[in-house]
């Protein structure tokens, strides 16, 4: 029997990734940064069963303790894609004990962090006990992908490219941290404001299939990729006008490219509406570095730097706590991803 327990955090993107091709490979690079305490927990203990070899693992999941079956078809088939790299799965019965820090459908993507941190317990104990050999990440972040495409930038701490971009950096198959980066970025907050926790109308499955027959799919993907290598010189530079503009524009696109899909999805809620002005108003007059992103749903992340902390906690949220389902706002900032547990 051999176990381990890793923790993951989630990530929210600045340039998105929305589209994709066969095997995880996305239409267009994309750039996130890792949060700090909004996380995945999870333990793996791997124990030999009486299968054959050739079978797929079986496995038991527990989720906050509770036993949880319809959770095994999506880790199955990450599983089986990953079963040549790790022939030692096979047969094999994986108890995966799981937990979350943040509530499901918040806004934070619950698959990338949950994916990273089973990708993480998996090649620790495949370094560990199975081949003895040092814990490769961009192996752990590879596999990561295979689960969910944005997982493979939660196996990075700070700002994470995925994705190749025209400066020749980055991969399809594996993420990789962004080295430089402006002082002004090195402690960036992400405060998500709970408008609506209700189910999203639209799974990110769905939605990357929506961009397979999309009119404006081309013109998207290579924006994509330009953003990509744009925001990398800004966060060299230290500018958050532009880090902000960019931003925004990467959010608002992706829920166009939703309004526009054929059928078309409106995420956004009046109150994420409501919450955008006044994020804009009070950006216009205090002049700080304070803009928003989206995910695929209608809650906004309000993402700010170190010099607004102080003016968003005292002034800005009072003025949109109250949009907020029970005034929940989930407050958390960039951190340097993934570790071993215990
Ligand atoms: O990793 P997926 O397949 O859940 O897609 C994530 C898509 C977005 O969260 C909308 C954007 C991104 O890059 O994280």
């Amino acid at each position: 029997m051999y176990t381990t327990r890793w923790i993951a955090p989630s990530n929210i993107a600045i340039v998105k990734y929305w589209g994709k091709f066969d095997h995880q490979i996305p239409a267009n690079p994309s750039l996130s940064f890792t949060l700090t305490h909004s996380h995945t927990d999870t333990k793996l203990t791997v124990i030999e069963s009486k299968t054959t070899q050739n079978d797929d693992p079986t496995l038991e999941v527990f989720y906050d303790g509770i036993s949880k079956p319809e959770f095994q078809p999506k880790i199955l088939k990450f599983l089986q894609a990953i079963l040549n790299e790790y022939p030692w799965l096979k047969g094999k019965l994986l108890k995966i004990e799981t937990k979350n820090t943040f509530p499901h459908s918040s806004g934070i993507a619950s698959s990338a962090s949950g994916m990273a941190a089973l990708a993480c317990c998996i090649e620790d104990l495949h370094a560990t006990y199975f081949v003895g050999q040092p814990f490769r990440w961009h192996k752990a972040s590879e596999s990561a992908r295979l689960g969910s495409g944005s997982a493979c930038r939660s196996v990075y701490g700070g700002f994470v490219q995925w994705g190749h971009s025209s400066d020749g950096e980055g991969s399809d198959f594996f993420a990789t941290p962004v080295q430089e980066v402006h002082p002004n970025f090195k402690t960036i907050y992400d405060y998500i404001l709970i408008l609506d926790s209700g189910e999203k109308s639209v799974s990110s499955t769905v939605g990357h299939s929506l961009m397979k027959n999309h009119p404006y799919a081309s013109h998207r993907f290579k924006q994509g990729k330009e953003n990509t290598v744009k925001l990398k010189a800004i966060l060299k530079t230290g500018d958050w006008r532009r880090f902000i503009e960019l931003m925004e524009s990467e959010a608002l696109t992706l829920h166009a490219m939703m309004m526009t899909s054929t059928p078309p999805f409106i995420l956004m809620k009046p109150k994420t509406l409501e919450a955008i002005q006044k994020i804009w108003q009070f950006r216009q007059t205090t002049n700080l570095p304070i803009g928003f992103t989206l995910d695929a749903g209608a809650n906004l992340h309000l993402i700010f730097t170190a010099d607004a902390l102080e003016a968003v906690e005292q002034k800005l949220l009072p003025e949109v706590q109250y949009l907020c389902e029970q005034n929940t706002i989930i407050k958390d900032l960039i951190g340097r991803g993934p570790f071993k547990a215990d």
